[in-house]
């Protein structure tokens, strides 16, 4: 329902849409949807002031009432279609919106816009390569879209086609030779395709470009100009975080609605009930988020992580009695036999291929110790790399895999993580298990 319109002397509608968009462009929200609220109780079939209504909300449930109110009264209106369809996308309603952008797509093929809202919508919902078609089309219909192009090439590193990815952006920076966005991205495909050499080359120009390097192109350079040319990925995620370390807690528990650490922690209290004095290995403990939540139950806690400025965060909150940086396969082969509990609270998202982590898990765990992670959840089979660089995982590769390392699964849920863009991220959320009577797989 809309809210209460503003009470006042009589409006006809031309005044209300009137002061409706001046309220919007003046970035007055609450006072555009009270005129557009005015406007659809003078005239409730009135298309475009539910339209109008949905679009002052600016997203969520009430965009979504509100654009399946103009589709009601409007069947007709291309504009308030693709309104829900956006609307449904942005309120995480994947699935619906997916099957709207579908539709619109079959009438019309050529539309851009919807190609482009529809391979987001997939790209979410951890259905990569669909959302490569639909991204292909939308830059087919506008290659001179960058925002669309970019995507695309993200899209095609993902898949394993950074090569595409650099032929398709490098004609596009020389078009636009002082767009910063578009050497990083050229910079970061090298990179995917092991060549150091041109990744430094792009990404220099990307960080002459962007003076205070908000897209983070200098950590990445000094990684590459340090040699960490044999493990690229690992200099990346390094990078990644040392540069987002200072405002990962504001940004993760702000407008990422990270729930990670809580979910977890309730899930290991469902397994295993009330405990205390375990020895807990915190995997990819960034800052420390999930090492509030786990403390209570540990007698000793430990933490490892790539990045070195994330591990500083972590000392910061004093939890832990032991944080080294590291990576987490090779923290877990050091003793074996000694962990009772391990989390992963959004860190196998940086890791693709599992078996290395569930083997190393199975001979760190003590007879009876579990490893509680998320995942994002794919759509497809095994696991695949999404345009934000970050893998999904399918719940059968997980359970295979898992169990394959003489793990046994105790508990898998789907979840929400975390959103992205405004929309909640597929997740699965498991507890496996080593059996205290059986010996792990070598
Ligand atoms: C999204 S953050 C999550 C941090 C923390 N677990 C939390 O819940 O707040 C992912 C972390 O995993 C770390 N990471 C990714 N791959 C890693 C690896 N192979 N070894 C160690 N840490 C890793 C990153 O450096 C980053 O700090």
């Amino acid at each position: 329902m809309p809210p209460e319109p503003v009470a006042g002397p009589a409006a006809d509608i031309d005044s209300l849409f009137q002061r409706g968009y001046d309220r919007l462009y003046a970035d007055d929200s609450t006072g555009a949807v009270r005129a557009f609220a005015a406007a659809v109780c003078l005239e409730p079939g009135h298309g475009e002031a539910w339209a109008a209504l949905a679009e002052a909300n600016g997203g969520g449930a009430a965009a979504v009432q509100a654009y399946a109110h103009a589709v009601v009264v409007d069947p007709g209106g291309w504009m308030w279609r693709v309104g829900l369809a956006e609307a449904l996308r942005l309120a995480g309603s994947l699935n619906d919106a997916i099957a709207a952008y579908r539709e619109l797509s079959g009438e019309r093929a050529d539309s851009a816009i919807v190609r482009l809202g529809h391979a987001r919508a997939l790209s979410v919902a951890g259905r990569p390569a669909e959302a490569l078609a639909e991204y292909r089309e939308a830059v087919a219909l506008r290659p001179d879209d960058a925002e669309a192009a970019l995507e695309l090439a993200e899209a095609l590193t993902g898949s394993g086609d950074a090569l595409a990815a650099v032929e398709l952006l490098q004609p596009l920076s020389r078009r636009a030779p002082d767009d910063a966005g578009l050497h990083h991205a050229v910079g970061r495909a090298w990179i995917a395709l092991r060549e150091p050499e041109k990744a430094l080359t792009a990404l220099r120009r990307a960080r002459d470009l962007d003076a205070e390097d908000r897209l983070g192109a200098a950590p990445l350079i000094a990684a590459l100009e340090a040699g960490e040319g044999a493990d690229l990925s690992a200099a990346y995620v390094r990078a990644l975080f040392d540069r987002y370390a200072d405002r990962f807690d504001q940004d993760l528990l702000g407008k990422l609605g990270y729930a990670a650490p809580e979910l977890l922690r309730a899930a290991v209290d469902r397994v295993i009930g009330p405990a205390t004095g375990l020895r807990v290995f915190d995997l990819g403990c960034g800052t420390g988020l999930a090492g509030i939540g786990f403390r209570p139950l540990a007698g000793f806690l430990a933490g490892v992580d790539l990045s070195p400025r994330m591990v500083e965060k972590a000392r910061e909150r004093a939890l832990y009695d032991d944080l080294r940086v590291g990576d987490v396969v090779a923290a877990l082969e050091e003793v074996p036999e000694s962990w009772n509990l391990l989390v992963a609270a959004d860190v196998l998202v940086y890791l693709g291929d599992l078996a290395p982590v569930f083997a190393a898990s199975a001979k760190a765990l003590v007879p009876g110790g579990r490893f509680a992670a998320t995942v994002e959840r794919s759509a497809e089979e095994g696991f695949t790399l999404g345009p934000t660089r970050r893998y999904a995982h399918a719940e059968a590769y997980v359970r295979a895999t898992a169990e394959a390392a003489g793990l046994t699964i105790r508990l898998m849920e789907h979840c929400t993580p975390r959103r992205e863009k405004g929309v909640g991220v597929p997740g699965l959320l498991f507890v496996a298990e080593r059996p205290a009577d059986r010996p792990q797989i070598a």
